[in-house]
């Protein structure tokens, strides 16, 4: 993949890339995720992980539809790519020293793939000794249960293997801000 030049808009660098869900299907599906965490929590209360910088607009549209009783805390996982954008491996770096001992933690990320971070978030969750971590994953790619051998507790969509950007995805940390999300194809400058 080539990087479009810079200043270029983001509709002309998107222009090869397929629209796979507009926005407009993301925040109908969110709204039925939100039902299903709701009941499963009902009576409760949680703390809600997000790791950023990935899961910022999926974080904020789901905890907006939820209703159950509610803390929000964040992580950063370090993530080291090889060439064709796979996480080799993922290191998570917590904010503040919050406190998760005998509570309910959903975790919210925007795709699982390889499993790394998710892997290192909950290496670094179960360290403090919760009562549950439940995961609500937008994006799962085709082979990625298998390959991370874990199912996420509430998905979004489950996609084919290909790299996607938009509503909170990068390619070099651009297009996070595209309220859709895209099969991402390089477009070639002229
Ligand atoms: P994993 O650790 O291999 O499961 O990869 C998950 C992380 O890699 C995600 O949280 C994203 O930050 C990034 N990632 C994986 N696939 C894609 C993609 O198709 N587009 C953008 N980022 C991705
Ligand atoms: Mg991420």
């Amino acid at each position: 993949m080539k990087e479009s030049p810079v200043g270029q808009d983001q509709a002309t660098c998107l222009l090869h890339s397929e629209l796979l869900i507009s926005g407009e299907a993301i925040q109908r599906r969110i709204a039925e995720m939100a039902v299903h965490i709701d009941r499963a929590y009902r009576g409760r209360r949680i703390v809600v992980v997000g790791v950023l910088k990935g899961a910022v607009h999926f974080l904020s549209d789901l905890t907006r539809c939820l209703s159950v009783d509610q803390r929000l805390e964040f992580v950063r996982v370090a993530t080291y790519k090889n060439s064709t954008h796979a996480v080799v491996s993922a290191r998570p770096e917590v904010f503040s020293d919050f406190d998760v001992t005998g509570q309910d933690v959903l975790v919210v990320d925007d795709i699982l793939d390889h499993g790394q971070t998710a892997r290192a978030v909950r290496d670094c969750l179960e360290a403090r000794q919760p009562r549950s971590i439940r995961w609500a994953i937008l994006l799962v790619k085709d082979g990625a249960i298998e390959r991370a051998g874990f199912r996420p507790d509430f998905i979004g969509f489950e996609i084919h293997d290909t790299f996607v950007v938009g509503y909170g995805l990068d390619y070099c940390e651009r297009y996070r801000n595209v309220p859709d999300i895209y099969a991402f194809e390089e477009s070639q400058p002229d």
